[in-house]
This record gives structure tokens, sequence and C-alpha cells, in this order.
């Protein structure tokens, strides 16, 4: 113990330590050594994480108790210190330790994590352990707890503590930090990080730093992060999981130019030239709602937009995460330039459970899109089948859609260029395309997809000799029957379901949970 003081006395004075230790943890105190040659940072570093080395494991062989490790680290003063502590939501448990452990590695800082066990469904905190004695109970110094995260695309993840103690030593000082991991049933709903240290006034100020580098290294800028229902429940919370970036071309949106063009300005035109509109006194912040019937390429469109922004963090809401609104907002606002993409917004306008009228989702989302500042580089790119759900509640709050785009049917050229789009290497025979263009009127992008791949499939069925020739590589020919058998099976009354759900003449209309957008 007295060793333990002695270090964290000398660290303090940069140098002493290296006398008490070399002393073999004798008394502290002035050394002819020390006074001739001034130990080098790494020095200390590597004198400092041999001696955390030797405390741990004494404490963890004598079972010693969590306080008494504390205060040897700290060196035992007459008080206690005061604790420092930073809180995050759960979703941001990656970050907090992509950002502490940037700070742990800083140079001249060295560090040992120490578990704790008995941790789990327990109401402690970083001053509950330095109290001497504690709870007979209480966390004991013990393994370390992980929970791999993700932390990027393909994949990655990160190793996130659980609850564990960093006793930490630079130039500075010494520290204890206490990280605890959002439980599952459990009090602590978000991450929290407490901080001690000496000398004691430093601990608010490390709880800044690892803040500033938590949001610097955020693990979710520049990339499509999902909020959704399958990564519920958790942590009680909800977490994110990284999407792929989507890659659709240009050419394989059709739409009427104009319309296309329109959507393109406000998305990536203003992205593109935000410094020089921003240095102008001109509103970044952009409101787009595409509606249209099911099938008409809202969720296509928003697809091709994201893949031309390919370094701004995008934050998708869907289904059941419909209700994470203020969180991806604050994702958004903190990681600029920004996308929230809130797909089937009806679906919010039609909870049934507000008071007086008043929606508190569409509200809130109304809200959040008016709270960001209006220089803030972000962009809410709304959809709907349903645009007279929201015509009100947007008329009542004009500013928050600065661009509302109808997607329509496909007129007869654009159901030319969609043929083309979705022919792929199908070889087409047709001695009349203008008859399936005109028999094709009203229906949408998605039905024409269909039309194709179920003309192929008759082709591939019909040229099936039963011989291996369903193998063969060579491309399909479509002839006028198989086009005609394809487009009667879908314009078929009995085939309505599948009509309606392909977005056919009829308007239809989606309920909730009626399938993820695959993005
Ligand atoms: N305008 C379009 N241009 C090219 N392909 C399209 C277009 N619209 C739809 N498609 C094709 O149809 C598929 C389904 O369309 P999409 O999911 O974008 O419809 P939606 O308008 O979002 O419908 P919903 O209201 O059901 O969400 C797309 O993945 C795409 O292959
Ligand atoms: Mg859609």
């Amino acid at each position: 113990m007295i060793a333990a003081a002695a270090y964290a006395a000398g660290v303090r004075s940069q140098g002493r330590s290296a006398v008490v230790l070399s002393a073999g943890g004798g008394e502290p105190g002035g050394s002819a050594a020390y006074s001739q040659s001034r130990p080098e940072l790494a020095d200390i570093g590597r004198l400092a994480r041999r001696f955390m080395q030797r405390t741990v494991a004494a404490a963890r062989a004598e079972e010693e108790s969590v306080s008494r490790l504390l205060a040897g680290h700290l060196g035992s003063p007459a008080a206690t210190p005061p604790v420092a502590r930073g809180s995050w939501p759960a979703y941001d448990q990656v970050n907090v330790q992509t950002g502490l452990e940037a700070w742990l590695h800083e140079p001249g800082r060295s560090h040992q994590l120490v578990g704790l066990t008995r941790y789990r469904h327990r109401d402690f905190g970083l001053a509950d352990l330095l109290q001497d004695g504690g709870q007979p109970w209480g966390p004991g110094v013990g393994s370390v707890a992980t929970e791999a995260l993700p932390a990027g695309p393909d994949g990655t993840t990160r190793a996130c503590v659980q609850c564990g103690i960093y006793l930490t030593a630079d130039g500075d000082g010494v520290a204890a930090l206490l990280v605890r991991g959002p439980e599952e049933h459990g009090s602590l709903e978000g991450v929290q990080l407490e901080i001690a240290s000496s000398p004691p006034e430093r601990a608010p100020d490390l709880v800044d730093e690892i803040r500033a580098l938590a949001l610097r290294h955020n693990v979710f800028r520049g990339n499509v992060i999902a909020f959704g229902d399958e990564v519920f429940g958790h942590h009680g919370g909800a977490l994110l999981s990284f999407a792929e970036r989507p890659a659709v071309a240009r050419e394989q949106v059709i739409l009427p130019p104009d319309l296309l063009a329109g959507i393109e300005r406000q998305v990536i035109g203003v992205a593109r030239h935000a410094s020089r509109l921003r240095a102008s006194g001109q509103h970044l912040r952009r409101g787009v709602l595409l509606y249209g019937v099911p099938g008409t390429g809202k969720t296509h469109t928003i697809r091709y937009l994201l893949g031309q922004l390919p370094a701004t963090t995008v934050v998708l809401l869907s289904g059941g995460a419909l209700g994470m609104i203020g969180e991806a907002c604050s994702v958004a606002r903190a990681l600029q330039p920004a996308v929230v993409v809130v797909e089937d917004v009806d679906l919010i306008a039609e909870e049934r459970d507000h008071h007086l009228g008043e929606n508190p989702l569409l509200f809130e989302l109304l809200n959040e899109m008016d709270g960001l500042a209006a220089d803030s580089d972000v962009t809410f790119l709304l959809s709907t089948n349903r645009a007279d759900l929201l015509e009100q509640a947007l008329a009542a709050r004009p500013g928050r859609v600065d661009h509302a785009a109808e997607l329509p049917v496909p007129d007869a050229d654009a159901r030319a260029r969609l043929i083309r789009l979705y022919q792929g290497n199908l070889v087409l025979e047709l001695s009349d395309l203008d008859a399936v263009i005109e028999r094709t009127a009203g229906v949408t992008a998605s039905f024409i997809r269909e039309l194709l791949r179920r003309a192929a499939l008759e082709a591939a069925e019909a040229s099936d000799d039963g011989r291996g020739g369903a193998q063969s590589a060579e491309p399909l020919r479509v002839a006028d029957a198989h086009m005609a058998t394809a487009l009667d099976q879908l314009l078929d009354t009995r085939g309505a379901l599948t009509r309606v759900l392909l977005g056919g003449v009829e308007p239809a209309r989606r309920r909730r949970g009626g399938g993820e957008e695959d993005f």
C-alpha cells in the first residue's frame, strides 16, 4: 500500500516513481539517482505499467477489495476524491469504447484494465467502490466482461467493456475510470463513465477529453446505419446496425427527367455546394418528401441518392424504429453532413395513441426537423404512399419539407425505358413492343420489372427440353407468346392481390410490418 501511495505521488511529480520502483517499493523520497537523470516519458509509462500489473495481480491473488486497489492506485488520500461522470445513450457504447481507447493510447499514458465480478443488476458507482469496506457482497476484482458490438460495415466489431476499471498513469497524474455498459433489465440504460483522479481536479477534464475523442473517432461517421426492429431489445434499448451504401446508377432510375433533377438539386446539389451556401448565409437543412403509390420507386430513388453522397452519414429509420427519431436526429446533428431517411412516414401519422388530435411521433419528427440549426448540413428524406395523411400536419407547420415530389406511374416512354432496363440479357423477340407498352398503361415500375421476370420464366420453361437445356448459359429468348402469358397472369383479375402488391392500377396500401425495404 505504501508503495502504491508513493507511486501515485511519484507520478504526479514526473519521476519520483522511478525512484520508488527502482528501490523495490521502498520509501518514497528524494534520490541521488533521480536527480542525476530525469526519466523519459516512455520510461515512466513502462514502469507504471509494470507496477500496475503487480498491484492488480496481487489484488486478484489476495481477493483484495476493489476499494483497496483503487486507494492504492490513487494514492490513499485522506478523503475519497470527487468523481466526475459522463453518460451516453446505449447505441453510443461502441463510440465511447473507441474514444476511451484513443485516449488510453495517447503517448506517455499507460493503463491496466481490471474487470469486476458481481456487477450485474447492481446499482453502484465509482464513489461506492472507493468507500473503504464497501458492500460485503459488492463487486470484486475479476475478469473483464466485454461485448462485441458492430463498429463498421462488413461485420467489423469492437470489444466493448461491459464493466471494468481502467487504472491509468501519465505525466499529469493517475486516474481510475469505471466504465459500465447498458444492462438488459438493469438499472443502467446507457453507458456510464466515472473518473476519479489524482490530482482530483483533473477528473472532469478527462471526461471531456474522452467525450471529444468519442465524437472525433465516432464509427458511425460517413457510414450508413440503421435503427431497426431486429436490433431492438438487446439492452432494453435500440442499437444500431451498419448497412451497405447502396449503389444504384442514375440510368437505373426511370423518372421524368425534370422530377429527378429537382430531387437531385435539393439533396445532392445543396450537399455539393454546402460551404459556399453556408458562407452566403443560406440554410442547408432540407426536407424532401417523395410520395406516390407503392412500386413507383421511392425507396429506389432514395437508394440512388445515398450512393451519390459517399462521405455522408446516413441514418435509416423504418418500421418499428420510427420511435427513435430523436436519437436518429441527434446522431445526424453530431455527424454532419448527414441524411436521415424516414421511410413510410405515414405510419407515424397513422399512430392512434395520440392525445388531443396531436400525433406525438409526427410532432416530434417535425419538431426535430425544425429544431436543427438552419445551417446544419442535414437532409431529411421522407417517403410515403399516403401523402394525404401528412398533408394537414405539414401544411400546419411549413418550412420542414421544402421539396415534395410525386413519383408518378410511368408513362409510355418511361415504360419502354423500364422494359429495356429490366430486360437484362434477355433477347426480346417481340413483334409488337408497342402493344406491350399499351397494355401496361397505369402499372408501376416494379410491375414492369416483375413482368420481364415472368416472361423470362415462361421462356425458360418453354425451352426446357428435359435434356439439360434448363442449365444452359444461353440468354433466354422471350417471344410474343411468353410475354402475352406473363401479361395475362399479372393483369388477370384473379391475380388482383399480386397486382396490388406490385403497384398495379389501383393504389394499394401497405400496412405496418408489410415487408422490410432491402437497403
Ligand atoms: N422509377 C423506377 N425506375 C426504375 N426501377 C424502379 C422504379 N421504381 C421502382 N423500380 C423497381 O421496383 C422496385 C420496387 O420499387 P420501390 O421499392 O422503390 O417502390 P416504393 O415506391 O418505395 O414502394 P413502397 O411504397 O411500397 O415503399 C425497385 O427496387 C426497382 O427495382
Ligand atoms: Mg419504399
